[in-house]
This record gives C-alpha cells, sequence and structure tokens, in this order.
C-alpha cells in the first residue's frame, strides 16, 4: 500500500488482556466478545489468537457463521438473539447459542422443526430496559422454554447499562435482581461485561462477558486500559505527507476554521473521517510527532488533517505520526472527540491496511 497510514494490532497484547480477565475472573468462563468484526480488531484473528477462551459472542448468524467456517469450535453465544424463524435450522446446525428476549422468539422456538435442540440465553432486563424480559414475565417465559421440544439447555442472562460508572449504585441493584430472580432456577448464568468484572467481582457469575478490556481499552470513563493492567491492540499510525510554513493569520483547511496566531510550521497527515478518524476532534486534540505530544489544527477532513508543528520546526515529510496506542490511548482521542472508544475501533474503515504484531514466542529458559 502507498498511503503510509496503518493499524497496527498486536495479538500478543490481545493474550495478556485474556489473562488479565481470567486472573480478574479467576471462577468463571469466559466468552470473549467479537462482534462488530472484533471490535475492529479483526473477528476471526481475534477469535483464533483467544483460542483459550471459553466461548465467543456475536451479534448475528452471519457473525458466527464466519467463525464456525474459520474453525473455531467453542459455544457461541449470539447476543442478539435472533431475527426471524428462518434461522433456526442453522443455528441449530452450528450448534449456536442465541439469546431470547421475546415471546415472539418462544413462539417461532415451539413452532420450528430441528435436527437437534438449541441451547439458548434468556434474556432478563434487570434495569437496563432494552433488551429482556420483566422480571415479571421471566418465570412463565422460563417454563415455556423448559417445555419446548426445540430448546436444551437454559442459561440465565442479562446485561448491565451502568458498569462504566464505578460511583454508579446501578449495577449492584441489577445484580441483586438478578440474584433474586435466578437463584430458585438451574443453569448457566451470566451478567458481567469488561465493566462489571473489573468494577463488581460479585457480577462474574458462571460466564462473564468481556469485549473492550480484551482490546485492552478501560470500560470506566476517565481511565484508560493500562490502568487496569491492560496492553492496547490497536496502533493507528501515519506519516506527515506535507510540511509548510505560513504566515500569521493564515486559515488553515476546511472553512478556515483555525487561524494561524504566529509565522509557523503545519504538518498535514494521512488520516481523515474516511478511515474513522472522528471528524469532531477538535483543534487541541493530541497527536505524537516523532513520538512527541502536539495536537490537531482545524477541521478533520476525510483523507488528512493538520497538525501544529511550532514545537518541532524540524519535521519533515516521512516523520511518523501516532494517532492512538499504547503511547496515546484511545480513550483520550474518545474524550476529546466527544464519543466513547468503542465507537472509535469499531470504526477503523475497511480500506485502512492492518499490519499484525504476532505475540512475541514463548522465552524456554532451562
Ligand atoms: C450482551 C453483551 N454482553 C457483553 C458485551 C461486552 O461489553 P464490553 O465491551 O463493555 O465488555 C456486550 C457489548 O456491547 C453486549 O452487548
Amino acid at each position: 500500500m502507498t498511503r503510509p497510514l496503518r493499524a497496527r494490532i498486536d495479538l500478543g497484547a490481545l493474550q495478556h488482556n485474556l489473562h488479565r480477565t481470567r486472573e480478574a475472573a479467576p471462577h468463571s468462563h469466559i466468552m470473549a466478545v467479537v462482534k462488530a468484526n472484533g471490535y475492529g480488531h479483526g473477528m476471526v484473528r481475534v477469535a483464533q489468537t483467544l483460542h483459550e477462551a471459553d466461548g465467543f459472542g456475536v451479534a448475528c448468524l452471519e457473525e458466527a457463521i464466519t467463525l464456525r467456517e474459520a474453525g473455531i469450535q467453542q459455544p457461541i453465544s449470539l447476543l442478539e438473539g435472533f431475527f426471524e424463524s428462518g434461522e433456526l435450522p442453522a443455528i441449530s446446525h452450528y450448534r449456536l447459542m442465541p439469546v431470547v428476549h421475546t415471546e415472539r422468539q418462544i413462539r417461532q422456538l415451539e413452532a420450528a422443526q430441528l435436527p437437534q435442540p438449541v441451547a439458548v440465553w434468556l434474556k432478563i432486563d434487570t434495569g437496563m430496559h432494552r433488551l429482556g424480559f420483566t422480571p415479571e414475565m421471566f418465570e412463565p417465559m422460563y417454563r415455556r422454554l423448559q417445555a419446548c421440544v426445540n430448546v436444551g439447555d437454559i442459561g440465565l442472562f442479562s446485561h448491565l447499562g451502568y458498569a462504566d460508572d464505578r460511583r454508579s449504585l446501578q449495577t449492584q441493584r441489577q445484580c441483586e435482581r438478578f440474584h433474586a430472580l435466578v437463584d430458585a432456577f438451574p443453569g448457566a448464568r451470566s451478567l458481567a461485561n469488561s465493566g462489571g468484572l473489573l468494577g463488581w467481582p460479585e457480577t462474574q457469575f458462571d460466564w462473564v462477558r468481556p469485549g473492550l478490556m480484551l482490546y485492552g481499552i478501560s470500560p470506566f470513563a476517565g481511565n484508560t486500559g493500562p490502568e487496569q493492567g491492560l496492553q492496547p491492540v490497536m496502533t493507528l499510525a501515519s506519516e506527515l505527507i506535507a510540511v509548510n510554513r505560513y504566515e500569521r493569520g493564515a486559515a488553515i483547511g476546511y472553512s478556515g476554521a483555525w487561524v494561524c496566531p504566529e509565522d509557523m510550521p503545519v504538518g498535514v497527515v494521512a488520516v481523515g473521517y474516511g478511515d474513522g478518524y472522528p471528524r469532531h476532534a477538535p483543534t487541541g486534540t493530541p497527536v505524537l510527532v516523532n513520538g512527541k505530544r502536539t495536537q490537531i489544527i482545524g477541521r478533520v477532513s476525510m483523507d488528512m488533517l493538520c497538525v501544529d508543528l511550532r514545537g518541532q520546526p524540524d519535521a519533515r515529510i516521512g516523520d511518523p505520526v501516532l494517532l492512538w496506542g499504547a503511547e496515546l490511548p484511545v480513550e483520550e482521542i474518545a474524550r476529546y472527540a466527544g464519543t466513547i472508544a468503542y465507537e472509535l475501533v469499531c470504526a477503523i474503515a475497511s480500506r485502512v491496511p492492518v499490519e499484525v504484531q504476532s505475540p512475541a514466542p514463548l522465552e524456554i529458559t532451562s
């Protein structure tokens, strides 16, 4: 590829983060959440690298089939369930475990003719108010599933809505509601995402469902992955493709949104919103040029952005630019851009070439 932009994916960091997850949730099975193309990191490569995970979580049938066709054997859960009854034969054939969250899905299971029963997660709304049966509906729905010949094991499942906020009391409340509902029923239980499993160990139950933390990103607002013992997996890096000197008063980029306060050098970097860099990142968003911190200036355009080189008068074309990575947390860029790190990594465009860094070979010591 001629354009110098790269997304580097560090598979060793991914494995480290899985070990960190095991350390934090030693008594639970780990369902690694790899939906949305492994949060932008490459779903199949992530799943193959995390071969020690006990299972995988995806959003839909197509993602699950891609994993099975890549040779993934562990249990795969469909976290949004199934959307139409026509999916059920494939769900049965590929041994997938859908979330069931509507009575309509239960009717579809009851009406289906399947080669083998399907294990399901029965989803309860414990307070997030997005998907799931109300606490009152839980037991009647459980009984219906229990009586259905097309249903095998029934797992008990809910999702945390506030686990990014360590001060919120809601996670504790959701956990208590979950306990109160499921304790009298058999079946595997699953509640915690990354925030839950790191911040509230009591939410871990039989299966934890980490996504974000596996990619080395902190689930907590105002905090970074390394502060949680995690290693960032994705680095977004490019180069200066032009270095220009402008006079005081020169307006930079579209709409002249930033005006040079003095005569100064301005660098142009090959990355823009067409690559997934957030267009809403304002002037002042940090960037590393030659490993030194500076800021972007003016508007982010589709393929380029401009950077302030006043601190680096010797910077030249070809010098390295880090948009995010171990030395510049993606969480920080997300804060500047008014979004969350999930969105930034998921949004990496398909045109960005990926460089995969293999895990370091194990050192054999005698
Ligand atoms: C049902 C469910 N469980 C687990 C996760 C993983 O969450 P996180 O990436 O915050 O760990 C998600 C992600 O959105 C989810 O939808």
